[in-house]
């Protein structure tokens, strides 16, 4: 299993602790959300802590933008040296452009679907996608139950792949814990990003390295 922890929960008074437990743990990837306000009911963190991240984390960046019009941002991100760069489906009016200009500004795309969106919608791009985020709580705010559902869409999705010949990974984002994890991993899911699950724990490395092992 690849793990992407979310450091959305992560203790902001200690930041360069919580990425040095990071870079000591088995995580594969960090996890960052943004949030605008609009898109999403909340207000996460910018650019400011981004780029004071960036030079002390030795583990890939997975940016999640819960934003509006994330297009716009594509340099920005790129500047960062994000490894991933994940767009939601309904922010989206031009989809495919995006994809495309994520990959000229030499990172991986990523399509995310809110818990309302059928997978169906990623048809005429799940080719063109390096993977394909479901999200399993409706985005904006860490420590919310898992919505059961998500792990049909997972299956869906998993089939998707599959008769198109897609290399897409499947990542999965909210309620990820002991019980729902070894379920997603079950169904099909690639990556798991846990927020409240790792940061909150009293030691995180071993939530990570218990993901890890599924
Ligand atoms: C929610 C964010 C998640 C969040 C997950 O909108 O996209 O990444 O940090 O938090 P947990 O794992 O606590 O549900
Ligand atoms: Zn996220």
């Amino acid at each position: 299993m690849i793990v992407s922890p979310s450091l959305l929960a992560a203790d902001f008074t200690r930041l360069s602790e919580e990425i040095d437990m990071i870079n000591r743990s088995e995580a594969d990837w960090l996890h960052l959300d943004i949030m605008d306000g609009v898109f999403v009911p909340n207000i996460s963190f910018g650019f400011s802590v981004l780029d004071a991240i960036k030079p002390i984390c030795k583990k890939p960046l997975d940016v999640h933008l819960m934003i509006v019009e994330p297009e716009k941002f594509i340099g920005r991100i790129a500047e960062l040296g994000a490894m991933m760069m994940n767009v939601h489906y309904e922010a989206c009016t031009h989809l495919n452009r995006t994809i495309h200009e994520i990959h000229e500004a030499g990172m991986k795309a990523a399509v995310t679907l809110n818990p309302s969106t059928p997978v169906c919608m990623l048809a005429d791009v799940i080719k063109d996608v390096d993977m394909v985020l479901l999200m399993t709580v409706n985005p904006g705010f860490g420590g919310q139950s898992f919505i059961e559902h998500s792990l049909d869409k997972v299956v869906e999705l998993r089939q998707l792949i599959k008769a198109t010949g897609s290399k897409a990974l499947i990542e999965v984002d909210g309620g990820v814990n002991k019980t729902t994890a070894p379920k997603l991993a079950e169904a099909g899911v690639d990556v798991l990003v846990a927020g409240s699950y790792v940061f909150k724990a009293e030691k995180p490395e071993e939530k990570i390295k218990e993901l890890k092992q599924l």
